[in-house]
Order: structure tokens, then sequence, then C-alpha cells
């Protein structure tokens, strides 16, 4: 299949990408506050989510009443999602050179069900070509932290959705598959943030690297 050659963009993508209780929420809040202090025209988005139809999916996916969803759909819905935010808010947005802060994209797809589900990195980064339209991250910051530290802080604050429930093995994969990804690609962009550090710090690794990428 012929796909569009990818849009032209004169924006900046940045993600967030890591485990369970990584912190990335809260990080892209602050990172977005700092941002706009700096007069930056920034929009932050969540995967799944992020429009008004992405969260409608978002929904389907990670309800935990959803335990009977196939591992395919589960891909296919998280694709889909993406296929819609990225054409409605992400492109756009790009397009009209804003920076982009977005709570996890492509390379959870690629660590969850390529790697640890096992459909392989080859399939999902196929379906992610598709979905984001040749879309990549311009900078990729992992929040890496200890499996036991990060399900600590997510039982803590009493969100745990459908992908949480699952034993801790599986999360030990995705910290692991995490961290190849980012060593395979530590001159593309990527940088992995110690994430068990405080949130001021972290916040402040962030933005040493945000604010340098984006000559601030
Ligand atoms: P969310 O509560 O947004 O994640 P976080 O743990 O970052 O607070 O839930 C998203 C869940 O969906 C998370 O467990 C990772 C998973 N996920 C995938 O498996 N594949 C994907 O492509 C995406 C975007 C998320």
């Amino acid at each position: 299949m012929k796909h569009k050659k990818s849009s032209k963009k004169n924006g900046c993508l940045i993600a967030l990408e890591g485990g369970e209780g990584g912190g990335k929420t809260t990080q892209i809040m602050r990172l977005t506050r700092r941002l706009k202090k700096a007069g930056m025209d920034v929009i932050s988005v969540r995967e799944p989510g992020g429009t008004v139809i992405s969260e409608q999916i978002r929904e389907v996916v990670l309800s935990s009443k959803n335990v009977g969803i196939q591992d395919t759909t589960e891909v296919l819905l998280f694709q889909a999602a993406r296929a819609q935010i990225y054409g409605e808010v992400v492109i756009p947005a790009l397009k009209a050179g804003k920076v982009v802060l977005m709570d996890r994209t492509r390379d959870s797809s690629v660590v969850y069900q390529g790697m640890v589900r096992g459909f392989g990195r080859k399939l999902i980064e196929e379906l992610n070509e598709i979905s984001t339209q040749k879309t990549r991250p311009d900078l990729t910051l992992l929040l890496d932290v200890p499996v036991k530290v990060g399900l600590a802080r997510r039982a803590d604050s009493g969100k745990v959705d459908r992908l949480d429930m699952e034993a801790k093995d599986f999360h030990e994969q995705v910290r692991k598959a995490y961290l190849t990804l980012a060593k395979e690609n530590k001159n593309k962009g990527w940088v992995v943030v110690d994430a068990e550090q405080t949130e001021g710090e972290v916040e402040k690794a962030l933005w040493e690297l945000v604010s340098q990428k984006l000559k601030i």
C-alpha cells in the first residue's frame, strides 16, 4: 500500500515515554507551564486520547471492565486513536509551527504491543507509519523508573487501569524494552531521564533538555 509522504512540518514534536508511575503526566503539565511562560506556542496531548473520538476509544481500550479484549483488538484500537489525534490535532499543530508535547505516542505501541505482547516491531512500525502519517518525535524523553517504585506510586494514586493490572513481569518487560529502544536510538533524539528522582529534579532535567532542543 502506498502512503502519503510525511507532511512537512515546522513545529517540534516532543514525546514523553515510559512505564507506569514514571510521572509523565505531572511532568507534561510542568513542561507546558514553563514553555508557555517562555512565550512558546505549545499544546499537550495524551495517547490514547486527546480528541473527542480518541477519548472514546481510550475508554474502550483501557477500561478495567474490558478484560476480555483480544490482543489484536488492542493493537488496532491504539492505532485508531493515534490516527485520529495525528490527523485532527498533531499534524495541524506542527504545520502551524507549534510545540506539541505528547504523553505517550508511537513508541508505546512498539514497546507494549510490538515487543511485549509479541506482535513484532516491524508490524507495529508499519501501522505507526499509517496512523501518524509518517510523523516521528523530534525528541523522545524516556522517564525511567524501577518497576517496584513505579507500581507503588501508581497504587498510591488510586488510578489503576486495565494495563496496570498486568503482572509485575509484564512491567519488567516494558521497562527493558524501553531501555533497548533508548540505547538503539541514543543518537536519534532519545534521552533517558532518571525518574526515581524527586518531581522537582526530574522537572529540571527535562527543562534542560527541552530548552536546549528548542534553543530557548
Ligand atoms: P495511561 O493511564 O495514559 O498511562 P500512564 O501509565 O502513562 O499513566 O494509560 C495508558 C496505558 O496504555 C499504559 O498502560 C500504556 C498503554 N498503551 C499501550 O499499550 N500502547 C499504546 O500505543 C499506548 C499509547 C498506550
